[in-house]
């Protein structure tokens, strides 16, 4: 298979398959343009499907165990793709990453206990933190004027002298698309490190960071505590978030197996068969579709720049450098958030609220998803466009 322009601008047609994307009622008046929740409109690769089918065809769907190659395909997959190396004893399978985090809330903090995040930031990370009955502390990141965010270790350590026990670090940062550098993380780990406090670090974006940024895998510093968790998944990177898998890794082996016993507890356990077979697959056979993809998806970028900078010049855009998000900033226009949104529906495109990111940090902004066919996300920005400047 080859994975060139004409694959991607191809995309596939979602309707009739419960797509969230596409059929959610809550979200989808008829015929709108989808670019909202963050999975992308286009075929995965031909590995993945073929794996699934090779193992559909066996009769035998009963109770399966996570083996041995599973941590292997994760563990070959991050060290040629982010030279990180781990043990694959250091994996905890799970069924999806937020399962992960609200396990990471729950095994390494007590109730009551404060959790940083930085606002904006993916909204479950509210709800592991609140629903497990635990404190969030906000620290917001810091926006400049051209929308590039950075993070307010003032306002961390305030919160660590608070007692803060637990940070959740989003790394690349959804929704403002930042590919954290060494410095910023290795600031961030003195830092929690000196009270003491330990870190989660999302890492389901680490592998849509645009050259000439780098990701830096939280891994990756010598500064990093052993007891620190990252959490892995190939459901972003290779288009699978319905199959539900993810990985906990964590080098110190009894916060590791709090992890495990919390997640026993909850049921929340991994061996679903068609997930662990297309994890593998994606994690060995599909390096090509990704390095196209990631082609495809700058030039998206340009699209989403070059379209807003002449039909939208009020809107701030913050600098693409991870993730396939963007997030825009619309206040130059002077709508209320609710106003905004009334003629986005009026106007049937369907954008992640910024609202979903945090209510405070998140008003007046909205969110792309360009991980789509360019043909759809022109469209979109068509629509974008007559939403603000029409009415
Ligand atoms: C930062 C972040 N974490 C987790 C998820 C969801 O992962 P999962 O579907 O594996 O729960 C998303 C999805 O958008 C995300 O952006």
């Amino acid at each position: 298979m080859i994975y060139n322009q004409a694959f991607f601008d191809k995309g596939l047609s979602r309707l009739g398959t419960n797509a969230l994307k596409w059929q959610s009622p809550d979200y989808m008046a008829e015929n709108s343009v989808p670019l909202w929740v963050a999975d992308m409109d286009f075929p995965c690769a031909e590995p993945i499907r073929k794996a699934l089918l090779e193992r559909a065809d066996h009769p035998a769907y009963g109770y399966t165990f996570v083996g041995d190659e599973d941590a292997r395909s994760l563990t070959g997959f991050w060290r040629r793709r982010h030279g990180l190396d781990f043990e694959a004893k250091n994996a905890l399978m799970l069924p999806s990453v937020v399962t992960g985090l609200r396990v990471c809330v729950n095994a390494m903090t007590l109730p009551g206990d404060g959790v940083i995040i930085q606002t904006p930031v993916y909204g479950p990370f509210f709800n592991a933190v609140i629903e497990s009955g635990r404190a969030v502390m906000e620290a917001p990141l810091i926006g400049d004027e051209a929308g590039r965010y950075s993070m307010d270790y003032a306002a961390i350590e305030r919160h660590l002298q608070n007692g803060a026990r637990l940070m959740i670090l989003c790394n690349p940062h959804n929704p403002v698309s930042r590919a954290w550098s060494q410095e910023e993380l290795r600031t961030l780990v003195l830092l929690l490190k000196r009270y003491r406090a330990r870190l989660v670090s999302d890492e389901i974006h680490a592998d849509f960071v645009f050259a000439p940024k780098r990701f830096i895998p939280i891994f990756s510093l010598p500064e990093t505590p052993d007891n620190t968790v990252f959490l892995a998944a190939a459901s972003k990177t290779f288009n699978i978030a319905g199959l539900q898998q993810s990985a906990a890794i964590c080098r110190d082996e009894e916060t590791l197996r709090a992890l495990a016993r919390t997640a026993h507890r909850a049921g929340a356990e991994s061996g679903n068969i068609f997930a662990l077979v297309a994890t593998r697959a994606a994690y060995t056979h599909c390096d090509d579709w990704l390095d196209a993809l990631m082609a495809y998806l700058r030039i998206n970028q340009d699209v989403l720049r070059d379209t807003l900078a002449k039909e939208l010049p009020r809107c701030i855009i913050s600098p693409m450098e991870a993730t396939f998000l963007a997030w825009l900033d619309l206040r130059g226009y002077g709508l209320s958030h609710v106003e905004i949104e009334t003629r986005l529906r009026k106007h049937k495109v369907a954008l992640t609220s910024g609202r979903f990111f945090g209510h405070i940090a998140g008003e007046g902004f909205m969110r792309v998803n360009y991980g789509c066919p360019r043909a759809q996300l022109e469209e979109g920005l068509k629509r974008l466009t007559a939403a603000i400047n029409e009415g």
